[in-house]
């Protein structure tokens, strides 16, 4: 196997020796780059070397970098006020921005929204609501779900071993069950022709009556497409029958929305694919396109929790409320829509160049959460997590930024405002380090 050689920049290389000085090394950074300035799906090194963002900084750059209607957003209302904390005090920009997600909130009924700063937060503060609401303990996760890192998110984040060794006791009350994931079944059919009802009858026919009883499970947390997991689109009959189950036990569905909603999929929100209402969201990452902004969305007949049980001094800062507003604009306007379209093209273009590429086994997605899962051989259907890692090597060196996910997937995830031109461009650059990844390797 022949390395990836990588020669950054003069100005990177410097950075990159100061950053492994003093900055945690617990993060990943696959290859060396280092963000000079960005603009649509495009960024640049600080060495002037120009790069197609197929990662949109994790699934958060929406609009794109630097969109001059959310720059201009943030700017004006950086001269009007920096913070006062929508927690203790009453914040125009707050309630407006609610009033927008109340509008497009995933719910027959009107909804109302919790403000706080990342997913992750969006997921503790969701799992609060839910004991509050119901008034019971446990949970329910999946297998491969990642929700965050704080210690009632990582309870359920599941993705890889590593994010959890060396952190327990996790908190208690969670039970993880597989996720639906109809191109490696852990569990055989068993007679069910959809192989996420035969999830669901895992659940209500062995979890309910052997760990954990229906009527003590507050919530159920899914995501409605896997993302660090893989990027895994569960069978059409999962969501719907999640739904049918939680209504028979007073359960709270909660969908973490943090990396495939706010118009990714094609759709507001990836669960309006299997037309299923939820009842709490999570939403952050793709909200503000990359204030740091997240939200709690539950129907106003769930989120029912007195003065003082839940608040952030940051959340629903006015800098990333202004960011949400503009991007919410952008995205009705137009992003939406493009995400549909120009996804299609990137998994038409994917299809067409499977056939000379051994190592693809499956392309999978909606809209621009696309994920392409690379394996030994299409028939064994055995992970190759080593020629995923090499293709993202040669990626870079083509000049196109991606990102990993799942044991052996890669992901796109760029801006929504891509076009078909540069996906054009960037589906040419990956046909090209794929070979190379499979050259080096197969
Ligand atoms: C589905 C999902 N939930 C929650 C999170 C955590 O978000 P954050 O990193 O903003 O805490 C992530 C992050 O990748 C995510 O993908």
């Amino acid at each position: 196997m022949s390395d990836v050689v990588f020669s950054p920049g003069p100005k990177a290389r410097e950075i990159i020796e100061r950053d492994q000085q003093v900055i945690t090394p617990s993060y990943m950074r696959d290859y060396p780059f280092v963000i000079d300035h960005g603009l649509g799906a495009e960024v640049w090194d600080i060495d002037g070397q120009r790069y197609i963002d197929f990662t949109s900084g994790i699934a958060v750059l929406s609009t794109g970098h630097a969109h001059p209607q959310v720059v201009k957003a943030v700017q004006d209302q950086a001269a009007k006020y920096l913070h006062m904390s929508g927690t203790d005090f009453y914040e125009p920009l707050q309630v407006k921005l609610a009033e927008k997600l109340d509008e497009i909130a995933p719910f027959e009924e009107p909804a109302r929204v919790y403000f706080c700063n990342s997913g992750t937060e969006s997921v503790e503060a969701a799992l609060k609501l839910a004991r509050h609401r119901t008034g019971r303990a446990q949970f329910l996760g999946f297998i491969g779900g990642f929700h965050g890192r704080t210690m009632g998110s990582l309870a359920f984040t599941s993705s890889k071993y590593k994010q959890r060794a060396d952190y327990f006791p996790m908190m208690p009350g969670v039970t993880h069950v597989p996720y639906p994931d109809p191109y490696r079944p852990i569990l055989s059919l068993d007679g069910y022709q959809d192989y996420g009802e035969r999830i669901l009858a895992y659940v209500e026919d062995v979890i309910f009556q052997t760990i954990v009883p229906a009527g003590e499970v507050a919530g159920i947390l899914v995501e409605p497409i896997q993302g660090e997991g893989g990027y895994i689109v569960p069978p059409d009959g999962f969501l719907p029958g999640l739904r049918k189950l939680c209504d028979k036990y007073g359960i709270m569905l909660i969908a973490d929305e943090v990396q495939s909603g706010m118009g990714r999929t094609g759709k507001w929100w990836a669960f309006q694919h299997w037309g299923v209402e939820p009842d709490i969201v999570c939403s952050a990452k793709g909200i503000a396109s990359g204030l740091p902004l997240g939200a709690v969305i539950a129907r106003k007949s769930v989120m029912t929790w007195g003065r003082g049980a839940q608040g952030s001094t940051y959340g629903g800062n006015p800098l990333a409320c202004a960011a949400s507003l503009a991007t919410i604009d952008l995205l009705e306007n137009g992003m939406i829509a493009n995400a549909a379209a120009v996804g299609q093209y990137l998994m038409d273009g994917l299809i067409e160049i499977m056939p000379r590429h051994p190592s693809i086994g499956q392309v999978r997605g909606k809209g621009l959460m696309i994920g392409i899962d690379l394996v030994k051989s299409p028939e064994t259907r055995k992970p190759f997590a080593a020629v995923r890692d090499q293709a993202i090597k040669h990626a870079f060196n083509e000049g196109l930024l991606l990102l990993g996910c799942g044991t052996s997937a890669l992901r796109f995830m760029p801006p929504l405002n891509l076009t078909q031109e540069m996906a054009g461009e960037a589906l040419a650059m990956f046909d090209r380090a794929l070979g190379q990844a499979e050259a080096d390797l197969m």
